[in-house]
């Protein structure tokens, strides 16, 4: 009798793990295969001369971690956004970064706060580089749950927008087969992007730092990232203090 107590038992705790088991990774694979577009801005053309030379940009550039509570202009958010990922050669579809086959394997989204962006709604978007435009994809201001996914760094919090690139591993892979191959293709892809962000922020009297530490796996459920994109990089912008 106590035998068959004990078996009844470990069946159940059995039976128990294995169904905690397969909600826990069911809960963790869950795969968007499209993004839910809620509404489409067209954004304003990019300015293609400014007042601070490469060479200034490149020197003066650093990466600030305090930002001001004004909100940047939606000029100000497209230039940066079109010098991460802009169509700089329509005829040939070529971008503002460098990517190896011409594959662009970079999807940009951008966390906008209240008030982030004068006379544009907080909210969740997703850049059309092709054309030049703003897919809403979540409302609401999400930046506090992107900084608890960032590991908690108060400055994608205070930031009135914040830029994340995500990359696509499949779409290089497709290309060069390699798969370390094609994964180092993508970061330095990022890298690019990201460098055009600083330089950009910082002649545009704007101020940024990049953020490589953050959960890519919560970042993907939580924002609903699309089958086989990763999380890369988060760009906090705004004013310096
Ligand atoms: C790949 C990479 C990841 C980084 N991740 C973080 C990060 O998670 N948090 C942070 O505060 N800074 C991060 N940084 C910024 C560096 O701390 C910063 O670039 C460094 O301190 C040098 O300062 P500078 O950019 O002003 O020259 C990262 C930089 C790189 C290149």
């Amino acid at each position: 009798m106590e035998k068959k107590k004990i078996a009844v038992l470990v069946i159940l705790s059995i039976l128990f793990v294995a169904v905690v088991g397969v909600l826990y990774f069911s809960e963790k694979r869950t795969v968007y295969t499209t993004r839910n577009v809620i509404s489409v801005t067209t954004l304003p053309l990019p300015v293609l001369n400014g007042n601070v030379s490469v060479e200034q940009a490149i020197e003066n550039r650093r990466s600030i971690r305090q930002f001001s509570n004004d909100s940047i202009t939606l000029d100000n958010l497209s230039q940066v956004l079109w010098s991460a990922q802009g169509i700089t050669d329509s005829e040939k579809g070529l971008r503002a970064a460098p990517s190896a086959g011409q594959v662009y394997p970079l999807e940009i989204y951008v966390f906008v706060g209240i008030n982030g962006v004068s006379g544009f709604q907080e909210g969740v978007y997703h850049y059309v580089p092709v054309n030049n435009s703003l897919e809403k994809v979540m409302n609401g201001d999400l930046r506090g749950e992107l900084s608890g996914i960032a590991n908690n760094q108060p400055w994608v919090k205070q930031a009135p927008v914040d830029i994340l690139i995500t990359g696509n591993y499949h779409k290089m892979i497709n290309k060069y087969t390699d798969k370390e191959l094609s994964t180092r293709f993508v970061n330095l892809e990022a890298g690019h992007a990201g460098e055009n962000i600083y330089l950009q922020s910082e002649a545009l009297g704007l101020v940024t730092v990049s953020l490589g530490s953050m959960n890519e796996e919560q970042l993907i459920q939580s924002f609903k990232l699309p089958e086989n994109e990763n999380p890369i990089y988060i760009f906090p912008v705004g004013h310096p203090t």
